[in-house]
């Protein structure tokens, strides 16, 4: 038995706001963001969107894709940032209730940027543990909600979305039309670099019980980045992980159809093909409409894809994502039959 993507489905809020909007209250201006960042525009959430909303939407996506009733599905994985609560119940447990998935576990990931990949490792692993259940692995991010709309060196980054895909074992298919590829996958950390992005508000900040703060650690803390580090990691990291990946399977990078890296700056994917010496057609590109969805990228790029018919079965693909924590994460597979 192997566990394959059966669905993919992604929402991205109605609202978008384009760099010229944001010039308005910003000092800033579509040539310097597009130059610098590959984006021109976001999708923003809005009064009747959340984390748990938007999930909820790509997965049901996913479901209908798949062929799937919410009553098969036995775990939901929410990979996510942004949660609809600081810091419980698990979204996912909310998404879980609205999708109708009596059956199954739920809770959520927290590997940034990464998530998404992680959590398709997870949800994977589940599976074949558990004579091929399906699962749903979501991609979910409100970010416009946390980030700094006064710093324009980080909030010109980054969009609203979700991306979602449906998992599950299905007997090895003999009459394939390519020799089947076995799954890879890497995980990866350093928490060296956990203050390049961070949030603050946790438990980390000290607050004697006695003060009037006590319980409020913080609230409504904003986003902090340190550019340029993080950029140097995405692509160093980014490269790696893919070669790695490709060696440990015996192939070669030329070999992909198509990289799906997580979608946080054009000049970041550029940086890793020369990197690489792959052509930059092989890596799919949608930031410029959707800006950096963090754990929501790689699973709305692939829902993407699938629906403009830009992935065909057999194809092999990497996925690669990097993020907060600083975490980093890739799979190596061959696209099923949908
Ligand atoms: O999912 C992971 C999340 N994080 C990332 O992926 C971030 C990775 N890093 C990046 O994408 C880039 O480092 C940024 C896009 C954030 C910044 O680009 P950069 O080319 O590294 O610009 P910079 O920070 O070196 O800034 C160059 C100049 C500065 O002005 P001075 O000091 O040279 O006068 C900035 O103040 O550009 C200025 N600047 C802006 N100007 C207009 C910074 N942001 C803006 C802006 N509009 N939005």
């Amino acid at each position: 038995m192997t566990a394959k993507i059966l669905g993919t489905g992604s929402y991205l809020p109605p609202k978008i706001v384009t760099n010229d909007e944001l010039a308005k209250t910003l000092d800033t201006n579509d040539e310097w963001i597009f130059s610098h960042t590959g984006i021109h525009a976001r999708h923003v959430a809005g009064a009747d969107d959340c984390t748990s909303s938007m999930a909820a939407k790509a997965a049901g996506r996913a479901l209908e894709a798949a062929g799937t009733k919410p009553e098969e599905i036995g775990l939901v994985i929410l990979a996510t940032t942004t949660p609809d609560y600081n810091t419980f119940p698990a979204t996912a447990c909310i998404v879980q209730h609205a999708l109708g998935c009596r059956h199954a576990g739920a809770f959520d990931l927290q590997a940034a940027c990464s998530g998404f990949v992680y959590a398709l490792d997870m949800a994977r692993n589940w599976s074949l543990a558990n004579n091929g259940r399906k699962a749903i692995v979501i991609g979910a991010e409100t970010l416009s909600r946390i980030v700094d709309w006064k710093d324009r060196a980080s909030c010109i980054l980054f969009g609203d979305g979700a991306g979602a895909v449906v998992i599950g074992g299905v007997e090895d298919d003999a009459d394939a039309k390519y020799e089947p590829f076995a799954y890879r996958s890497l995980l990866g950390a350093d928490g060296g670099g956990a203050d390049f992005i961070t949030r603050e508000g946790g438990t980390r900040q000290f607050i004697a019980p006695d003060e009037p703060d006590a319980g409020q650690a913080g609230t409504l803390p904003k986003l902090n980045l340190q550019g340029h580090a993080v950029f140097a990691f995405a692509v160093k990291t980014l490269s790696a992980v893919v070669k790695s990946l490709c060696m440990d399977a015996g192939k070669h990078a030329a070999d992909l159809d198509r990289i799906f890296a997580h979608q946080a700056n054009g000049r970041i994917i550029e940086a890793v093909a020369r990197r690489m010496n792959l052509p930059l057609e092989k890596f799919f590109m949608n930031l410029a409409t959707t800006a950096n969805t963090s754990a929501a990228s790689i699973p709305i790029s692939l829902d993407e894809a699938v629906r403009n018919g830009e992935l065909k079965e057999g194809d092999l693909i990497a996925l690669a994502g990097f993020g907060a924590g600083l975490t980093y994460a890739g799979a190596l597979m061959q696209w099923p039959h949908l």
